[in-house]
């Protein structure tokens, strides 16, 4: 049944756009090639502001340690004299330290010059929060706007028992700041290369990647049905793609089978009709060759009839094998007694066993129950003795046997026959295989039997097996499940 709306929706339906993998792969890579420079360099930067800050702590520790000395050596304890101005020998990337003293009512005792204007002190709450003898450090702005790091330990008082005096010293660390600024400006550069790199350089890795792959699809673009022996080249191919390569060339060995073997059914069947047809052509032509009499017209016509009645069975069979080949038409699966089965398939042939001198008979199927499609099986059944018999001389006999054991049927049609010989064993399944095309009345069997009988067990889900001895006999033997 089609839906009305099939056209319609597919008509409609647009493919889904979807990003190629080359360009996904370049785009996992640039990002996260890019992200791990970002994060590598980000690190980078943080351990340099540290350590830079650090450096900044220990320098104003080492100065202050320095001034504490200078301090306890100064016989009056006091700085009776202003500290002199940054000398104008020194380096001007080396950075300015700064030195003040206060009391503890946060009153400026001595500075170094310039100090105020940039730095205001700390107020006596702040100097009277320092507890620990380390002092306290802070990051903080002058009156200008240039950033600071100023240290303040607090010192003992000039006589034992006077409250404690504090030591201030302060670095002015703009020429950190430019140098940092620098070092970024060099970071955002080195990260935009590092982006476009990446990115290029992952196309590159994505395309080689991707190289194999077109290849086979420009391969496998390249076969035709007359092109069907060309094969993908596994070698060389990397280990993954190796895999599917080879796979593509299992399913071209059995596409090339399969379509050697249709070519080769289709050279049968005509080969198969031709010779009935000719026969038919050539009858109606001798017919009419000269005024006959009603008789003789009769027998042609009779013969004639055969004929297409020979060529009509070929036909449904050809069908009906078809039909199985793509599993047109369900099961029609039921529980019947396989013993009755047999028992009706014999009757059915034994006018005909009678007649060539065999005895037909059954040997242990009574109760065997399955789930069989009745009528393939007959029909499956009927084809095994209908060439056990014609296969067996006067005085031989055809037995039918069933049993079941552990959910399988198995079902024997054996004869005493003139049996097949080991070479054509493996064939007689084909579809017009006969062993004995020259043999009298072989022309009267199209070589379908077998096929339809395996067809038959396939769409069961079965196994055939067929034995046989040259002058001994045939044996066939049908396993299948005895339930769906
Ligand atoms: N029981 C048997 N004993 C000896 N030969 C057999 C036996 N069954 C089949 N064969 C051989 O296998 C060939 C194929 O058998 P199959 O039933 O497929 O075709 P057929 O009997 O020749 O024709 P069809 O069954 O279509 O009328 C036969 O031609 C015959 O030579
Ligand atoms: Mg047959």
């Amino acid at each position: 049944m089609f839906s009305s709306r099939a056209p319609e929706a597919a008509a409609t339906a647009r493919p889904r756009r979807t990003l190629s993998i080359a360009l996904r792969m370049t785009a996992w890579y640039a990002l996260s090639a890019f992200a791990l420079i970002f994060v590598a360099t980000g690190l980078l930067y943080w351990v340099l502001v540290d350590s830079m800050y650090h450096e900044d702590l220990r320098d104003l520790a080492d100065n202050l340690t320095n001034a504490r000395l200078l301090l306890s050596a100064s016989p009056s304890g006091q700085f009776a004299r202003p500290l002199q101005p940054r000398p104008s020998w020194a380096p001007s990337h080396q950075p300015e330290i700064y030195l003040r003293v206060l009391d503890s009512a946060a009153r400026t005792l001595t500075e170094t010059p310039g100090l105020s204007a940039q730095l205001p002190p700390p107020s006596a709450a702040e100097l009277a929060a320092i507890q620990s003898p380390q002092g306290v450090s802070r990051e903080m702005s002058s009156r200008s706007g240039g950033p600071f790091l100023t240290l303040i330990v607090p010192i003992a008082g000039p006589r034992p028992g006077e409250p404690p005096q504090y030591m201030e010293v302060a670095m002015d660390r703009a020429h950190d700041e430019y140098l940092l600024a620098h070092y970024r400006e060099r970071l955002y550069l080195v990260l935009g290369v590092s982006l476009v790199l990446c990115s290029a350089v992952g196309y590159l890795i994505a395309r080689g990647g991707m190289r194999p792959i077109e290849s086979i699809s420009r391969t496998t673009a390249r076969i035709r049905a007359t092109t069907l022996h060309e094969r993908i080249a596994a070698e060389g191919l990397p280990a993954e793609l190796r895999g599917l390569a080879e796979t593509f060339n299992g399913m071209l060995d059995r596409l090339e089978q399969s379509f050697r073997h249709v070519s080769q059914f289709s050279d049968d069947v005509a080969h198969e009709l031709r010779t009935p047809i000719n026969n038919l052509r050539g009858e109606i032509e001798v017919a009419l060759s000269k005024a006959r009499s009603e008789d003789d017209y009769r027998d042609i016509l009779g013969s004639c009839l055969e004929e297409c009645a020979r060529i009509s069975r070929v036909i449904a069979t050809l069908l009906f094998l078809a039909r199985s080949d793509t599993a047109a038409d369900a099961l029609r699966r039921e529980n019947i007694d396989v013993g009755e089965e047999l028992a009706n398939v014999e009757s059915f042939y034994e006018p005909a066993a009678a007649e060539a001198g065999v005895a037909l008979r059954i040997a242990g199927a009574k109760g065997v129950r399955a789930e069989l499609d009745r009528t393939l099986f007959q029909q499956a059944i009927g084809n095994l003795v209908s060439n056990a018999i014609a296969h067996t001389p006067k005085g031989g006999s055809v037995e039918l046997a069933a049993a079941e054991a552990a959910g399988r049927l198995t079902v024997t049609v054996s004869d005493t026959g003139c049996g097949i010989a080991a070479e054509h064993l493996p064939r007689v399944f084909e579809r017009f295989y006969r062993v004995d095309r020259a043999r009298a009345g072989s022309e009267q069997n199209a070589g379908l039997g077998l096929a339809v009988v395996k067809s038959i067990v396939n769409r069961h889900g079965g196994q055939i097996e067929i034995d046989s001895a040259v002058g001994r006999g045939t044996t066939v033997k049908l396993v299948l499940s005895v339930s769906a």
